[in-house]
């Protein structure tokens, strides 16, 4: 018998636990082309903020050893351009899409949500609050902060809110508790990691920006272990991202308590690896004769707290 793989996140039914991770796939509908959308949990749009933004200046990607290095800078059309055509577009394909937002206070998160609020194809809301490139020190990392603008955005929001967190604190689940105090419905776990790379031949940094966002492979470890001790702290579902690249990462994740994941880097080289991995989940665990995905969503994490209670 197959593993039932379909899990309930933060109220969204998701047929699998694979989604997008935001901004890797511009806004979502346009790898329909290249692999069967429909195959997926559900899209991550691209963090979208309330006006235009033209990003950094270019070069904005590089590549690091296992992994990439973006500052990007949300560059976007601003949300009412989105609403006009990318989620006219995605609304057809027919899987949940959960829209990532960003500002860099609570009144830009809160005009955001006035004017999503109405568009009945979005199933949720990912509250970036962690973009190495744009918000820098100022949300990021302070707990009261992110709790101030959760709640703000939570009052008037007609979705559930999931809290995309910055990896670069001693201890995230101090973060995800604000999150879940403030009401957030779900936490993301996490955005990149502030990095750079060097031209050795120009003595210059490769970015035009010096530093961007570190993700890929490399960061697997770091951030798994950042989902396990969230898990041991709150009760609201994760969103787990960072550095999966193959149904095997996957699992991992799931172990450690995520109860979805989002692939960035990888299907941003090769976007049938989403495919693969949720086709690859379902075959780990169906070998190991495991019923329902949902039974061993933090295994690992509660597991490890019963020994210690021994
Ligand atoms: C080119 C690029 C653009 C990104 N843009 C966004 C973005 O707009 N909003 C966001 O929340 N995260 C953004 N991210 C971060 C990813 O969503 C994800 O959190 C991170 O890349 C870690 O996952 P990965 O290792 O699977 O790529 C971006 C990452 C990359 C590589």
């Amino acid at each position: 018998m197959k593993t039932s793989v379909s899990v309930n996140f933060a109220g969204i039914k998701l047929k699998n636990p694979v989604l997008t991770a935001s901004g890797t796939f511009g806004y979502g509908y346009e790898i329909a082309d290249l692999i069967d959308l429909k195959k997926l949990g559900g899209i991550i749009t691209k963090t979208i903020t309330l006006l235009p933004k033209d990003g950094n200046p270019p070069p904005r990607i590089v590549e690091a050893d296992s992994g990439m290095i973006n500052s990007i800078g949300l560059q976007n059309i601003g949300v009412c351009a989105f609403v006009e055509k990318p989620l006219e577009k995605l609304s057809k394909i027919g899987i949940p899409i959960i829209v990532s937002i960003a500002g860099a206070c609570a009144e830009d998160y809160c005009g955001i949500i006035r004017i999503l609020n109405g568009q009945r194809a979005i199933s949720a809301v990912e509250m970036n609050l962690s973009c190495p490139n744009l918000q820098k020190q100022i949300i990021c990392h302070n707990g009261k902060l992110t709790r101030q603008i959760i709640k703000s955005v939570k009052r008037i929001s007609k979705f559930p809110i999931i809290a995309k967190l910055s990896p670069l604190i001693t201890d995230i689940s101090k973060l995800a508790i604000s999150a879940q105090e403030a009401g957030a419905d779900a936490v993301s776990i996490a955005n990149t990691y502030p990095a750079m790379a060097i031209d050795i031949k120009t003595f210059k940094p490769k970015l035009a920006a010096v530093k961007g966002g570190l993700s890929g492979s490399c960061i697997k470890p770091i951030t798994l272990a950042q989902v396990y001790e969230a898990h041991k702290k709150i009760k609201i579902p994760i969103l787990g991202c960072g550095g999966i690249s193959k149904a095997q990462d996957a699992v991992e994740f799931i172990l450690a308590g995520a109860s979805c994941i989002s692939i960035g880097s990888a299907a941003l080289i090769s976007p049938k690896t989403l495919i693969e991995i949720a086709e690859g989940i379902e075959k780990i665990l169906t070998d190991k004769k495991i019923k329902k995905i949902t039974d061993i969503i933090g295994a690992v994490a509660d597991g490890s707290e019963k020994q210690n209670k021994r």
